[in-house]
């Protein structure tokens, strides 16, 4: 590939994902065009300027999902597109403006962007597990063919509603636009993400992941009958689907199933010093499982690397490094962020 050919643009670059899929773009000589919303914010791009090759393989470029056209001018003359932003202001008191139609109008306007570029080979969309399984009756088994009944989502309103609405239309008005344009895209639709990390504050997701550490019972719910995936798997899957010629369509992206009481027992044997709990009220021992099926990128030739335990130890270690996860000994452990939560209704267990 000449050099041309390996310049992407990354959206999202700051945040949990986004910046470790810069990591892995960057080891592989890729020179890479990092979107935030605010790139003179020092203490969240420091990250990504201290990465290794960034000196000469990395630019930031200021771009926000709800100003028309601000993608344009990272976009051009790029080859391919990680779209990874998404606002996650689940406490937004204007959801409809704050975040259903900025992730809709900025993923048609980052499609516009490649259109008008003319370089771009192929978008890559991160999309989630939320337009994949939300209704009223849980299936045991998802694929690719399947989607959030935005009915129920909007009858029910329940914690989150606004996230679940903003990624299903954004991404079936992205499948239209792409359709009418003829542009290459390819959707991947993460589980829960686990693993270390190298955002400086807490991830969105480990909030919930290590919700059993922290005693915070509100997304107990949510990982009652759990679906993971590493995150270094999911980056590296991001890559591989973007270099695959014959990917195409939507790609779930999935490791491990695992109820709560799985992940009680892992953490209690790898940290016996946070007291999790073995028993959880109302929650059945025995309660089936709900299998999101990743057959299509494992057909594809993509292999899973990573254990559930490599997960949750990796998550835990960088938390405890970062300060962000107190060992319980200095009682810091109430004072646990608690920002970006996704506290869902515990009768719900849906993934983000
Ligand atoms: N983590 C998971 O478990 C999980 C699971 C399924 C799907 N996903 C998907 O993965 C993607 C990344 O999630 P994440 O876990 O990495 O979350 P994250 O750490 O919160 O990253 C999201 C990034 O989006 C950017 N952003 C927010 N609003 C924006 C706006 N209006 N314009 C431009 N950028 C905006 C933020 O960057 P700045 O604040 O720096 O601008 C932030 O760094 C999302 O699309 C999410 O739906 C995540």
């Amino acid at each position: 590939m000449g050099s041309e050919a390996k310049t992407v643009c990354v959206t999202g670059a700051s945040g949990f994902i986004g910046s470790w899929l810069i990591m892995r773009l960057l080891e592989r000589d890729y020179t890479v065009r990092a979107t935030v919303r605010d790139p003179d914010n020092i203490k969240k791009v420091k990250h990504l300027l201290e990465l290794p090759k960034a000196k000469t393989n990395l630019t930031l470029w200021k771009a926000d999902l709800s100003v028309e056209g601000s993608f344009d001018e990272a976009i051009k003359g790029c080859a391919g597109v990680f779209h990874v932003a998404t606002p996650m202001d689940f406490e937004s008191s204007d959801p409809e403006n704050e975040v259903i139609k900025p992730t809709i109008n900025g993923v048609l306007d980052i499609m516009k962007a490649c259109a008008k570029a003319g370089t771009v080979r192929r978008i890559v969309f991160t999309s989630s597990a939320g337009t994949v399984d939300v209704e009223e009756h849980k299936k045991t088994f998802y694929d690719e063919s399947c989607w959030s009944d935005l009915d129920f989502v909007q009858s029910k309103k329940m914690t989150g509603w606004m996230y679940f609405v903003s990624k299903t239309l954004a991404e079936k008005a992205a499948w239209k636009f792409a359709e009418e344009n003829n542009i290459d895209f390819i959707t991947i639709i993460p589980t829960l993400v686990v693993g270390p990390f190298i955002m400086p504050s807490m991830p969105p997701s480990l909030i919930t992941a290590l919700s059993l550490l922290t005693g915070n019972e509100s997304h107990y719910g949510i990982i009652k009958q759990g679906n993971y995936v590493h995150l270094d798997d999911l980056c590296i899957a991001h890559i591989f689907l973007f270099e695959l010629p014959k990917a195409e369509g939507r790609y779930i992206c999935s490791s491990h199933d695992a109820s709560i009481y799985d992940i009680a027992k892992l953490l209690r044997e790898n940290y016996p010093e946070y007291n999790v709990p073995a028993k959880f009220k109302d929650i059945d021992e025995n309660l089936m499982r709900v299998v999101f099926s990743s057959k299509k990128l494992l057909d594809s030739g993509f292999e899973f690397r990573y254990t559930l335990e490599d997960m949750f130890v990796g998550a835990v270690e960088t938390c405890r490094a970062k300060e962000l996860l107190p060992s319980v000994d200095n009682k810091a452990v109430e004072k646990l962020p608690t920002e970006g939560v996704v506290p869902l209704s515990e009768e719900l267990s849906v993934p983000i």
